[in-house]
């Protein structure tokens, strides 16, 4: 296949890229800041050069979007926003004028877009969108807003001849360099790696074979469109995901934070709260009825998994994945 990568040079483009390179497709990376053979430019707002890849191409996956992973200032909420919005519309352009539109049209979301939930697990059916809950800070629902938009961006695009569906995928645990699993996995060995606030906020995660799995599932099930869940069926509590991390790691302990001292590192991690405090409870409703099978349904093992590959240097497919193929 064809596939075309906008915003494929971040932590999950890198995982595509390397996979489906891997897997014999031929890859092209739409950035801002083409380096490479398979680069190409584009600014994110305005169809050019970069659209004649997207026609006659099979498959796109839009990972454009400016990282979540900084101070929620006004600023970078509105660029968080408009990265989005702007990129997946100017996609849906390029789509709508091709003349060979690819067969699917994969938009990145976010499982973000749910609201703090402790005791119910969120599917797509009966799931609650988020932004109306009590006693959180006012910016988790301009989250939730960037996610809604993001997703009216691809459900109004006109383009009828490409099947088009909404990734709300959940954290990407891999052993990039960078990733949420290395600063975490970081943190765990300088003995930090305890529960954050309590420790009772549940996180939604996938291992990045299963999310490259599910990406190829969905680009292979024509039945398939509108927001689907990319989440492990199995998330779990904070003070559980971390003790798992940290048992993977062999570290007997982990100091424990409080919400203040949270409030602290994530301001001289130049990041917010929201990513640690956020109760994500997430789970795959579409991809179970559609007969996915999970590799890595259970944290502990997955995080063992993950930190096999973290100590040998090994970022793509493991060998227990491969024999099952
Ligand atoms: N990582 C996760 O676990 C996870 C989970 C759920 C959802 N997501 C979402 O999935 C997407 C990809 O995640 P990621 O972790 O790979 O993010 P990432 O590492 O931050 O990469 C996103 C890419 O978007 C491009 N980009 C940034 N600002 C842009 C702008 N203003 N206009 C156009 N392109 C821009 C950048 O490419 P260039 O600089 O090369 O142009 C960057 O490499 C993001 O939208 C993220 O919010 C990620």
């Amino acid at each position: 296949m064809k596939v075309v990568l906008p915003g494929g040079t971040g932590q999950v483009g890198a995982i595509l890229d390397r996979a489906l390179t891997a897997a014999g497709h031929e890859v092209t990376v739409v950035t801002r800041s083409p380096s490479r053979p398979h680069d190409l430019r584009w600014d994110g707002t305005a169809l050019g050069p970069w659209a004649e890849a997207v026609d006659g191409c099979d498959v796109v996956v839009n990972l454009a979007g400016r990282s979540v992973s900084c101070r929620y200032t006004e600023k970078n909420l509105r660029a968080m926003m408009d990265s989005r919005v702007d990129s997946a519309r100017v996609v849906g352009e390029a789509i709508a004028a091709a003349a060979r539109p690819p067969r699917v049209w994969l938009q990145m979301s976010t499982a973000t877009v749910y609201a703090h939930s402790f005791d119910t697990a969120n599917d797509e059916a009966t799931g609650a969108i988020g932004g109306s809950e009590a006693g959180v800070p006012d910016h988790w629902a301009y989250s939730v807003e960037i996610a809604k938009n993001w997703e009216r961006a691809q459900a109004e695009a006109p383009t009828p001849a490409t099947r088009k569906v909404a990734l709300r995928s959940a954290m990407v645990m891999s052993p990039d360099r960078g990733g949420v699993f290395d600063v975490l996995s970081r943190l765990v060995r300088l003995g930090l790696g305890g529960p954050v606030a309590g420790g009772a906020q549940y996180v939604s995660w996938i291992h990045d074979q299963d999310f490259v799995r599910a990406v190829e599932f969905l680009i292979d099930r024509d039945d398939i469109e509108g927001p689907v869940n990319l989440a492990s069926p199995e998330p779990l509590p904070h003070r559980d995901f971390m003790r798992a991390l940290r048992t993977a790691w062999r570290v007997p302990a982990g100091l424990p934070a409080t919400r203040w001292m949270a409030e602290l590192g994530a301001f001289a991690l130049r990041s917010d709260t929201e990513l640690l405090l956020k109760s994500r409870r997430v789970v795959p409703g579409r991809l179970g009825a559609a007969g996915f099978a999970f590799a890595h349904p259970e944290w502990g093992r997955a995080a063992v998994s993950l930190v096999e590959r973290a100590r040998h240097g090994r970022p793509g497919r493991d060998a227990d994945l491969l024999s099952q193929r």
